[in-house]
């Protein structure tokens, strides 16, 4: 990994998280397809673009545009994203890599619900959530009270459980715009399934590359991670949830630390600064987290059950909903 990146860059997505533009890794790809499960795969996921009424652009990513949308034939409305394509390699990889999500059915995974080619576009119909992205909520809070964040860690902890210990995969990119809330007062992890199988994948695992700041310091090394990585991600989401800003972010900005440098700044333990405000179940869990050797992190099942996250069991998802509607009706006040 070079090293020249100034802090600015680091904080912005690198490249585009299908890696579209490696052809190499295209080929290779796509030559592994089972052609099969793929036609399948198609003949009971492919929508009928007459069939999705695109409404209002919701959200933009480094490689997709979103959409709130409705499918016409269920009455039905969802999120749609729209990601260009080049050529047919990238469609085939786009293609297989949405293969990965057709089984991943969990309460705190955002649904997948089928898939369109239309023009040079691909479009991804997922579930929906109206509230909108954690940032969002961060945007309008600032630091979230305890018990709100260890109802998100919780939430958030399920669905990575099921992804790590059920479907055996990395989600690789979890930051708070991939943990999406609706009205509800469910808290969704999306866009796993640009996430690749662990098993039998290695090799794969390590060429992704998504956005540093939430990435494990193995991971800004260039070299193997494993799921450990993902609750590296998970501890950095809960402490920004909790301090309402991006632990350290000023002192990262203030001296632009370049990539190498960020790296050997949380190695050292730096982000480990915590206000005297936070209870010592919050610190130890986001030092479970935030250990820079990813075999004494805890796993996803592990941290379900600490402390911190049990808390969250606790407290009754009408009362987090109220809570919710609560910071709604202030955003409307205003
Ligand atoms: N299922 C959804 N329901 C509601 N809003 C969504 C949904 N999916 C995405 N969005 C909105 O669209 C925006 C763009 O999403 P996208 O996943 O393309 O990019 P991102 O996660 O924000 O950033 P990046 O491309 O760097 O990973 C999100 O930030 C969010 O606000
Ligand atoms: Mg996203």
């Amino acid at each position: 990994m070079g090293s020249n990146l100034t802090i600015k860059e680091v904080m912005q997505p690198l490249k585009p998280v299908l890696n579209l533009n490696l052809k190499d890794k295209a080929e290779e790809k796509a030559n592994t397809i089972d052609d099969k499960a793929l036609k399948e795969f198609e003949e009971k996921y492919r929508i009928h673009p007459e069939n999705i009424k695109k409404l209002d652009k919701i959200g933009q990513g480094s490689q997709a545009s979103v959409f709130k949308s409705e499918i016409r034939s269920l009455k039905k409305i969802i999120a749609l994203k729209e990601i260009y394509i080049q050529n047919n390699n990238d469609l085939k990889n786009l293609k297989n890599e949405l293969l990965i999500l057709q089984g991943c059915e969990h309460p705190n995974l955002v649904a997948f619900y089928g898939f369109n080619i239309h023009e040079n576009r691909i479009q991804v119909a997922i579930e929906y959530l109206d509230f909108g992205k954690l940032n969002y909520l961060l945007q309008l809070e600032g630091a979230l009270p305890e018990p709100i964040v260890s109802v998100i860690g919780l939430q958030i902890l399920k669905g990575l459980d099921y992804l790590h210990s059920d479907r055996k995969i990395i989600h690789r990119d979890l930051k708070p715009s991939n943990v999406l809330l609706n009205t509800m007062g469910d808290v969704k992890i999306s866009d796993f399934g640009i996430s690749r199988q662990v098993i039998g994948t290695e090799g794969n695992a390590n060429t992704y590359i998504g956005t540093k700041l939430y990435m494990s310091p193995e991971r800004l090394k260039g070299g193997d991670y494993q799921k450990s990585a993902d609750l590296w991600s998970v501890g950095l989401i809960v402490f920004e949830c909790a301090l309402g800003k991006f632990p350290c972010i000023d002192k990262i900005r203030e001296f632009s630390l370049i990539e190498d440098e960020y790296r050997e700044f949380v190695m050292k333990g730096n982000l480990l600064d915590f206000p005297k405000t936070f209870s010592e179940e919050l610190k130890d869990f986001i030092k479970q987290c935030l250990k820079p050797e990813p075999a004494q992190r805890g796993t996803a099942k592990t941290l379900l059950e600490h402390p911190f996250i049990k808390k969250g069991e606790n407290i009754p998802k009408e009362m987090f909903k109220k809570w919710l509607d609560c910071v709604i009706q202030k955003k409307l006040q205003k």
